[in-house]
């Protein structure tokens, strides 16, 4: 079930509910886009862009009943996402009448525009000339949505069916150098269609096109600011919480760690925060969390080395590891929770790229990795959730803990995962281990920001393989550990390119490495995109 956005969504139907009050007064104060997800694996990305034209906007599932947004006075404007599906198959996802009924500018993306096509009695056929990657299109000058663009423009298309023939009453505005109809509008009734993804970067001035759309034919006046946003979630939590208790589990990472100082400013040392240390953090990393956030937040430090390490002594198996330390998490987190009293609310770091993820329109998946942290605390805590971030992105979180001074060792942290070095010891964990591989990754990352890399670099880290290697020391032989580099650039981390690390940096970590971390003859440099891979070893 996925909540939040003023809308409840249950089993692919949302109904606008009278939700409490703290999930968003705020939004009435800035106007809105809807984008209906068809199953674009881009669609998260269209919400990122239109939040980078100051635009608030919202992601529903195809599947969603809209009636609701009728009344909806800040909506002003609807994007259809591409998608999967063909238009003429059975069951593939249609056009609801009440989106255009809405009667606000929509904008069909890809398949979003060739249900506007086949909504309309246009006719969509599957090609045999496949449009795929960067494509030239000539647009005829006729169009708002090209406004101040060159009439000749590289785009990224990704698709097979294509309009044959336009619905009457539509225009084409541009076409592709295939000949094919690569944008189309319906000036008067404010329909316009994109056969190309604006979203995607490899389209030159994909962000004035979808400017465009917003300003020019939404006509968005009300902009969507980070830092009203920041008063009004003080106001609303104050209200909402009043001299009630809240607890933050705080990781150290930016959204925990704002979202405690935005809650602290609130209610103060109402709020209770606790880390735990599960013996799997990275040097120095709990003693700095103790150090730099005790003065400032009302703050309990709980040591559970001891109880995770000994849970996990012999267990190989990365899912195996991942449950033993989420449930070990939960149980010192419970047991804390009990000892404190009566709390009545639970602060989590949730974000929007989360919600969508689990709200958006899509089959079964497998799972690739549990990610334990993503499905939350147990109900039995009986805690009501406060999620002061779940319609934010990482960026505008930094901005807001930029704005509320929390302390750079936070904001500019590397998404270090919920398990720690616990999935970066591939095989079983021991206390050995772990101090052979925080020495190294300390090393590693020290080096970068020496290098004034790490801020350029998405993620990086260290990695421990249970393989042993001969070397040579001083003339003699020696049979080692190896440490494997890995560095990646991503925007959220759902797919990654490896970092172009430059050799005599490379050089110099590894020198360093084997020079004084004991145990350790060799570093190899991980050169893996995800996909195929993934972004952590394990
Ligand atoms: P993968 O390895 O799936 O990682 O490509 C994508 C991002 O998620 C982080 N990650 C985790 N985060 N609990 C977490 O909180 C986990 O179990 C977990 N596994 C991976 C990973 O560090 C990367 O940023």
């Amino acid at each position: 079930m996925w909540r939040g956005a003023g809308v409840r969504f249950i089993q692919g139907k949302i109904k606008y509910s009278k939700c409490k009050k703290y999930i968003l007064p705020f939004r009435m104060q800035a106007d809105k886009i809807i984008i209906i997800d068809f199953g674009s694996q881009y669609t998260k990305l269209i919400a990122r862009k239109v939040r980078e034209c100051k635009v608030y906007s919202e992601v529903i599932p195809c599947t969603a009943d809209i009636s609701q947004l009728k009344n909806d006075k800040s909506l002003k404007g609807v994007i259809l996402s591409g998608g999967p599906a063909s238009v003429y198959m059975q069951k593939s996802p249609g056009l609801s009448k009440q989106i255009l009924e809405l009667n606000v500018p929509v904008l069909g993306i890809c398949y979003g525009l060739q249900l506007l096509s086949h909504h309309f009695k246009g006719e969509v056929i599957s090609g045999r000339i496949r449009e795929y990657g960067k494509t030239k299109i000539h647009n005829a000058g006729s169009s708002v949505l090209f406004n101040k663009i060159n009439k000749e423009l590289t785009v990224w298309m990704s698709h097979t069916d294509y309009i044959k023939k336009l619905p009457k009453e539509f225009k084409v505005t541009s076409r592709s150098q295939n000949g094919l109809i690569s944008s189309f509008q319906n000036e008067e009734n404010k329909i316009y269609g994109v056969q190309f993804h604006p979203e995607v970067n490899h389209t030159e001035h994909g962000n004035t096109i979808l400017k465009n759309f917003l300003y020019k034919i939404c006509s968005i006046k009300k902009k969507w600011e980070i830092g009203s946003f920041i008063d009004e979630k003080i106001k609303e939590i104050k209200d909402l919480v009043g001299n009630e208790k809240a607890l933050c589990a705080l990781s150290g990472g930016v959204d925990s760690t704002v979202a405690a100082f935005l809650i602290h400013k609130a209610i103060g040392k109402n709020l209770v925060c606790v880390h735990i240390d599960n013996g799997l953090m990275r040097k120095n990393e709990s003693a700095d969390i103790v150090k730099y956030f005790s003065k400032k937040l009302n703050l309990k430090f709980i040591d559970g080395t001891e109880l995770f390490l000994s849970r996990l002594k012999g267990v190989a198996s990365p899912e195996r590891k991942r449950k033993i330390i989420g449930k070990s998490f939960i149980d010192l987190f419970q047991e804390y929770a009990k000892s404190v009293g009566d709390i009545k609310y639970l602060i989590q770091g949730t974000l929007y790229p989360d919600v969508i993820e689990s709200s958006s329109f899509k089959g079964p998946s497998v799972t690739i990795k549990t990610h334990h942290n993503v499905g939350g605390l147990p109900k039995s805590l009986r805690m009501k959730l406060i999620e002061p971030f779940r319609e934010l992105f990482k960026d505008e979180v930094r901005e807001i803990g930029k704005i509320l001074k929390v302390p750079d060792i936070a904001l500019e942290r590397h998404p270090f995962p919920g398990p720690g070095l616990g999935v970066r010891i591939i095989g079983d964990v021991n206390k050995e281990k772990l101090e052979i591989l925080r020495e190294a990754d300390y090393i590693y990352i020290n080096t970068l920001k020496e290098h004034n890399l790490y801020n350029k670099i998405w993620q990086a880290f260290a990695v421990l393989l249970p393989v042993s290697t001969v070397g040579v020391m001083g003339d003699v032989r020696t049979y080692e550990k190896v440490i494997a580099l890995r560095a990646v650039e991503s925007v959220d981390g759902m797919t990654a390119n490896w970092f172009f690390m430059p050799s005599d940096v490379l050089e110099e970590i590894s020198t360093k490495i084997t020079n004084s971390v004991k145990g350790v003859n060799r570093v190899v440099y991980d050169i893996s995109n995800k996909p195929p891979s993934t972004i952590e070893w394990e």
